[in-house]
């Protein structure tokens, strides 16, 4: 029997083409729930996954695909999977970093900008009707927030903090910086927490999801901010109390935030954090522009089919499972 990749949803381009020779591609419409409802067989015939984020790659997954040997999610987080499972059974995970570096830096300032100058509000104000002759312009109309000469705290420091650190530095922006791994960083001024939060104007979240990162700002956290600051988050919705966020928010300690990720997503439409007109939300584009995603998906199909070819996957967060990993590739 041919080995058989199970590609979760439908991506884009011919990129698959590279894999047809080693294999046979099943192509899901509806993310990788579809597999576990397939039949015995159609489940034993799944060699390799490639997977967004939004599928979840549990246990009770893989105890339902017996010859799995590799999983590649078309995207750097990987909170959507156990690792810890999947190491265990010397499955490697392959994921897309580097590539979505600019485009998330990017959508973090763009969060950061819109939260501050009150971007979406203004432009919900003239969709609505309001601006009106008796309302134009005056000195106090509108009024936001400088970002230039402003303080920008960069909670995690890897190569998108990093990358939006150079951003901050051009908008003329003091950066202070804190990270778990304690890098330094030129132009980032490395303090703890604890200081980062106290001093900032902006607060901009860069960090995995983790199981040491999940709820890093709390409400006690929160409560430390600097009074009249900004909340941006392109990482992962999992990392701020969005109550703790809501309240502060509510109780106008915090100025706005910017929000791309949220802890359940899609976030319900009458969420609270949705009611305070600070809050500017996109739905989770952080990497969504058409040649980084043609990016990630080329890096994906790499990694699976290195995993193909039995090699290790160039890019692996579990590359203890090698060289084990390898003897167990049917090439
Ligand atoms: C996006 O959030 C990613 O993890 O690629």
């Amino acid at each position: 029997m041919r080995r058989r990749v199970v590609v979760t949803h439908p991506l884009p381009g011919e990129c698959l083409e590279a894999l047809a020779p080693h294999c046979e591609i099943r192509v899901l419409e509806g993310g990788v729930r579809y597999l576990s409802e397939q039949s015995g067989e159609e489940r034993a015939a799944c060699h390799g996954l490639i997977c967004l984020l939004t599928d979840p790659i549990d246990t009770p997954l893989l105890e339902a695909l017996p010859n799995l040997r590799f999983v590649s999610s078309v995207s750097v987080g990987v909170d959507h999977i156990d690792v810890e499972a999947l190491t265990a059974r010397s499955i490697p995970v392959g994921n897309t970093p580097g590539v979505l570096v600019d485009a998330t830096a990017d959508t973090a300032f763009a969060l950061l900008l819109a939260a501050a100058r009150r971007v979406a509000e203004g432009d919900r104000y003239i969709r609505g009707g309001n601006w009106r002759p008796e309302s134009r312009w005056s000195p106090d109309f509108f009024l936001g927030k400088d970002v230039s000469g402003s303080t920008l705290g960069i909670v995690g420091l890897g190569a998108i903090g990093q990358a939006v650190s150079r951003r901050a530095v051009g908008f003329g922006m003091n950066v202070l910086g804190w990270t778990p791994s304690g890098r330094n960083v030129p132009g980032v001024d490395k303090v703890s927490l604890e200081e980062l939060l106290l001093r900032s104007d902006f607060v901009s979240v860069h960090l995995a999801l983790t199981p040491e990162t999940r709820n890093l700002l709390d409400a006690a956290r929160i409560a430390t901010m600097k009074p009249g600051a900004v909340l941006v988050n392109t990482a992962r919705g999992g990392i701020v109390d969005e109550s703790a966020l809501a309240a502060a928010l509510d109780s106008g300690q915090l100025y706005a935030a910017g929000l791309d990720v949220f802890a359940r997503e899609p976030i319900a439409p009458d969420d609270p954090l949705l009611r305070h007109p600070g809050v500017v939300v996109v739905p989770h584009i952080g990497s969504a522009t058409t040649l980084t995603r043609a990016k990630m998906v080329d890096l994906a199909v790499a990694n699976a089919a290195a995993a193909l070819q039995g090699q290790p996957m160039p890019h692996c967060v579990n590359p203890e499972v090698y060289p084990l990993a390898l003897s167990r590739q049917i090439t």
